[in-house]
């Protein structure tokens, strides 16, 4: 299949690829996301195709505004309302009660549906174009980092999709927070972009993220997404802090090994590194890491240290996908 390559001025050609059942990448503020109409089984099916995604994995459904809100989930609990007016549109997802019009496809045989509103401009009209919300989920093939640049999506799913929108790199780099607000009290499944502090100023009671928990049954059936590789370079990842010393260091890595190192702080033997980036701050990290990684993958190079970062605000999300990526 030859890709067609979109600009911003050509929405509505997208959205006919998009009415004709096909697959269209996209930005978010997150990272890109592939889409399909929701509604439509033989549509999402080919999400799974593409991306070599178990189809087991449920899709989150994008959302143009509160009436396609209405035509995909029900029974919305007063405490997911509240989370919607602070945080949407934004890098927040909410799992909540479906509808019977979404295809199963979506849901992975779950009986509910994750749905946000993306907080990017290109997103929502191409939404409005096709007119229907778009099952989409990150725009990169099964297991490798997320695409931040529409170039890493073109690497990994040129000719294997009908369109791709092209744009800015994204703007948090890393993907959105997964709330389950059916639970009571309402729990994080995956951290993300909105973090855990932001969410109790609106749900003080709301349960951490627990990332001990992910490998349990419990916590992978009710987000299947979890127990699944993630966020991989080919490169080997390991994570590094200052407590970290040089002969730990001198084991996890051979002498021979081509290094590359991201972080906040220089390291300690910076010559011992073949390429360094460091970024001024945490979300800066976050939004550069998969590019890094990807770079760091087409440069051959055999281990990527990446420096650990406090366990709070956007740098609990970076720590987790770091934690992943090393596994
Ligand atoms: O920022 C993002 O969330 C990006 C952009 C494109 O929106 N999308 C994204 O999608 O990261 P994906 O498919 O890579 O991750 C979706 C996550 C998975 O962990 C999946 O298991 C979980 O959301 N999920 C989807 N539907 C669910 C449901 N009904 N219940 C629980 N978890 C669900
Ligand atoms: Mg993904």
């Amino acid at each position: 299949m030859k890709t067609r390559y979109f600009s911003y001025l050509e929405l509505e050609s997208a959205g006919k690829l998009l009415q004709a059942a096909e697959l269209v990448a996209f930005p978010t503020e997150t990272v890109f996301g592939l889409g399909a109409n929701a509604l439509n089984a033989a549509a999402v099916k080919k999400i799974f195709v593409a991306k070599g995604r178990p189809s087991d994995n449920p899709l989150i459904v994008h959302v143009a505004d509160f009436e396609q809100l209405s035509m995909i989930a029900r029974d919305v609990p007063p405490v997911a309302n509240l989370l919607m007016q602070r945080f949407w549109p934004g890098p927040l997802t909410i799992v909540l009660p479906k509808q019977p019009e979404v295809s199963e496809h979506v849901c992975a045989g779950l009986d509910t549906v994750a749905v946000r509103i993306p907080n990017h401009s290109i997103a929502l009209e191409l939404i409005r174009h096709a007119g229907f919300p778009l099952a989409a989920p990150s725009a990169n093939r099964s297991g490798r980092p997320s695409a931040t640049t529409w170039q890493a999506v073109a690497e990994d799913l040129d000719g294997l999709i009908a369109g791709l929108v092209c744009g800015e790199p994204t703007q948090f780099g890393l993907e959105s927070t997964v709330v389950d607000a059916i639970a009571n009290p309402p729990r994080i499944l995956r951290p993300g972009g909105v973090s855990l502090e932001q969410l109790q100023e609106v749900c003080p009671e709301i349960e951490p993220y627990a990332p001990c928990a992910t490998s349990s049954h419990e916590n992978a059936v009710n987000s299947p997404g979890l127990k699944y590789r993630h966020y991989k370079p080919t490169a080997r990842v390991i994570v590094v802090s200052a407590a970290t010393t040089d002969s730990e260091f001198a084991l996890a890595i051979e002498a021979t090994s081509a290094v590359d190192y991201v972080g906040i702080s220089t390291p300690r033997n910076p010559a011992r590194y073949r390429s360094i980036l460091i970024c001024s701050n945490v979300s800066e990290y976050a939004a550069k890491l998969f590019d890094f990684f990807r770079k760091a993958d087409l440069s051959h190079v055999d281990v990527v240290c990446c420096e650990a970062v406090d366990d709070m605000g956007i740098g609990v999300a970076l720590l987790d996908r770091l934690r992943r990526a090393s596994q």
